[in-house]
């Protein structure tokens, strides 16, 4: 019994010096000191050996499985400092390189200008609504007086996603989807996205932003018109600057009128910014179509009201002096960090 427990004491030392990891060990301890372990099996067998031997044959066991147990155990904290070092190793830290610079970004000019924009319009008791981005055809264009005739309708101008859904044009359908709720007096602006299929250049997009903007209440005239916008102008570009009102065509108003600006980098006299001529475009306006206001449940005779849109972008590149409008999408961080 002696020579058997030696022999069974030295294979487990072999064992255990042999494994290189925790696993291994725990393997090693599974296969001496397990259940089904080789000194288990010596001990389940105590009771074929002669009772008188049994204290003798009982302390020498126990000695054994102490001695594997104390060598398991040192082995194991061996392996666990030897794991816990190569982890140090593999993750250490050097902290003389410079370190990651923590970059928060910040507001794009676009939305600079839509943000003061719609400072100067809550100022004068106007709401900000939002409208779908993807439009019924009907919102887009019929509601809004443009036939089906018109060439704004023509493919070539317009997402169609089937033939009565579009991806909108223009921010107008808003006038009539707020018109329809039938909530009268209306003081509203509304500032989204719009898609157009143009080629990308210095000064077109596919997707550019507008803002509507819509009043109808009674006796609503030019005059009103006028004043409002004249009062953005100086709000938006200064208090000296002057505003024109240009007869246009829009099929949604009438009349119309296009607005130009008194130039604000020469104060009117012609400079390379407003092409020599003293005077900037910045928006579409007029009187809302008394047709529109009836397709929208509106009594003509008892409301009045106008309308005007502002190109987003537009603003943002008079604003900024920025001469290209691709610099605004191209989102370099280089570029937008300068506003
Ligand atoms: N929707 C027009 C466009 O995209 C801009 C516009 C012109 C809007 C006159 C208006 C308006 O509300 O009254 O060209």
């Amino acid at each position: 019994m002696k020579e058997k427990l030696q022999a069974i004491r030295e294979q487990a030392m072999q064992r255990i010096s042999q494994a290189d990891g925790l696993e291994k060990l725990n393997e090693a301890r599974v296969a001496f000191l397990g259940k089904k372990g080789e000194l288990t099996a010596v001990l389940k067998g105590m009771k074929d050996v002669d009772p008188k031997d049994r204290p003798a044959i009982g302390q020498m066991v126990n000695e054994t499985r102490e001695s594997i147990e104390r060598v398991l155990e040192e082995t194991k904290k061996k392996l666990e400092a030897k794991a816990r070092e190569m982890q140090l190793e593999r993750e250490v830290i050097d902290v003389t390189l410079p370190a990651k610079k923590n970059s928060v970004g910040h507001r794009h000019p676009n939305t600079i200008a839509q943000e003061e924009v719609e400072r100067i319009f809550i100022g004068m008791g106007y709401e900000v609504i939002e409208g779908p981005e993807i439009e019924y055809d009907e919102y887009n264009f019929e509601k809004l007086n443009i036939p089906a005739n018109h060439p704004a309708k023509d493919e070539q101008d317009t997402f169609y996603v089937n033939k009565e859904i579009v991806l909108r044009t223009q921010t107008s359908p808003v006038q009539a989807r707020v018109m329809e709720q039938g909530k009268l007096p209306i003081r509203m602006i509304s500032p989204g996205r719009v898609f157009r299929s143009d080629e990308v250049d210095a000064t077109h997009s596919p997707s550019f932003h507008q803002i509507e903007g819509l009043v109808i209440d009674k006796n609503i005239t030019f005059a009103d018109l006028k004043g409002t916008l004249e009062e953005f102008a100086k709000e938006l570009f200064g208090e000296e600057t002057r505003t024109k009102f240009r007869p246009h065509h829009f099929p949604f108003t009438e009349p119309s009128a296009e607005v130009d600006v008194s130039c604000f980098k020469c104060g009117g006299k012609g400079c390379r910014f407003c092409k020599g001529s003293g005077w900037i475009e910045i928006l579409g306006c007029g009187m809302v179509h008394p047709h529109v206001l009836e397709m929208c449940g509106i009594d003509p005779q008892e409301y009045t009201g106008f309308a005007f849109g502002v190109g987003l972008e537009r603003i943002a590149l008079l604003k900024y002096e920025i001469d290209d409008m691709r610099l605004l999408y191209e989102n370099d961080y280089r570029f937008l960090k300068q506003f």
